[in-house]
């Protein structure tokens, strides 16, 4: 059972992006449509986890598992709502929001359809996976957070990846707690990664060719070979998400206390509010 520290969803308001600036990612045109459709898959993508946990909840017998996972699904719910008026704001910045947060929910109950209820919770704990390696990645990486700087969505972000990083054990270890197998495991990864890549790229281009800006060719090469350089694709990255499959792998393996430490010294007071941001 993992150390984790004892989780809460925290009251958070945020300022959105003003809608004057189309590329609200640093004026970066592939960044800033990636990150919408990051953000427009969440409200639903959340919701499914949400709902993967808690099919499990009364099997679950540890009094500590079973605080986190009220933690945990406190937390995303908090996530969806956030996450919904950024969307809106960003549908009415011209990113295709809403459409995509549709084709995520019916695509969603398909494969909830399909799957057992036991490989969606392993599918979650993959996702969750993907979101804390975005999430350090966010909270640690120098060109990460000097492009947070240069958008407007930093404090969102920021929050977002900081609850992500301290509840990322937990989809995981109710998996195991229920009996989950390794051989379940590893397979969710592997359906999960190839469908969510195939969907973000895929919809991150359809994205992009609905923005004039996409079709200025120097602007586009030069955004797309940024991209292609960013710490998101960065192999040390590859490394860490293919970390899933190794045989007894758990999140845990990669410490996040420091991390957690520092951030929550700069977003949160010591009841655990948010402090009033500057920007
Ligand atoms: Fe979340
Ligand atoms: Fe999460």
């Amino acid at each position: 059972m993992s150390n984790r520290p004892a989780l809460r969803a925290r009251r958070v308001q945020f300022t959105l992006p003003t809608g004057t600036r189309k590329h609200y990612a640093g004026d970066d045109l592939v960044m800033s449509h990636f990150l919408a459709i990051l953000s427009a898959a969440f409200p639903e993508g959340e919701d499914f986890f949400i709902r993967s946990v808690r099919n499990y909840r009364d099997q679950i017998t540890d009094p500590e598992l079973q605080q986190a996972v009220k933690g945990f699904i406190a937390q995303e719910a908090t996530h969806r709502q956030q996450h919904r008026l950024l969307n809106d704001r960003l549908q009415e910045m011209g990113y295709p929001t809403a459409r995509f947060d549709r084709h995520v929910a019916w695509l969603l109950a398909k494969l909830e359809k399909v799957f057992s209820t036991e490989m969606a919770l392993a599918g979650t704990a993959a996702l969750e996976h993907y979101t804390a390696t975005l999430a350090e990645l966010l909270l640690t990486d120098d060109e990460m957070l000097d492009l947070l700087d240069r958008s407007d969505v930093r404090q969102l972000l920021l929050w977002h990846a900081f609850e992500e990083c301290e509840h990322k054990a937990v989809a995981f270890d109710v998996f195991q707690a229920v009996g989950g197998t390794e051989r379940t495991r590893v397979r969710a990864m592997r359906i999960a990664t190839a469908i969510f890549l195939a969907e973000v790229v895929f919809q991150t281009l359809r994205s992009m060719a609905r923005d004039r800006a996409s079709y200025n060719p120097r602007r586009l090469l030069r955004s797309l070979n940024d991209f292609r350089k960013s710490p998101l694709l960065r192999a040390e990255t590859r490394r860490r998400i293919a970390d899933y499959i190794r045989p007894g792998f758990h999140p845990d393996d990669w410490d996040s206390t420091e991390v957690l430490d520092r951030w929550s010294k700069e977003l949160f007071d010591a009841d655990g509010n948010q402090l009033v941001q500057a920007r």
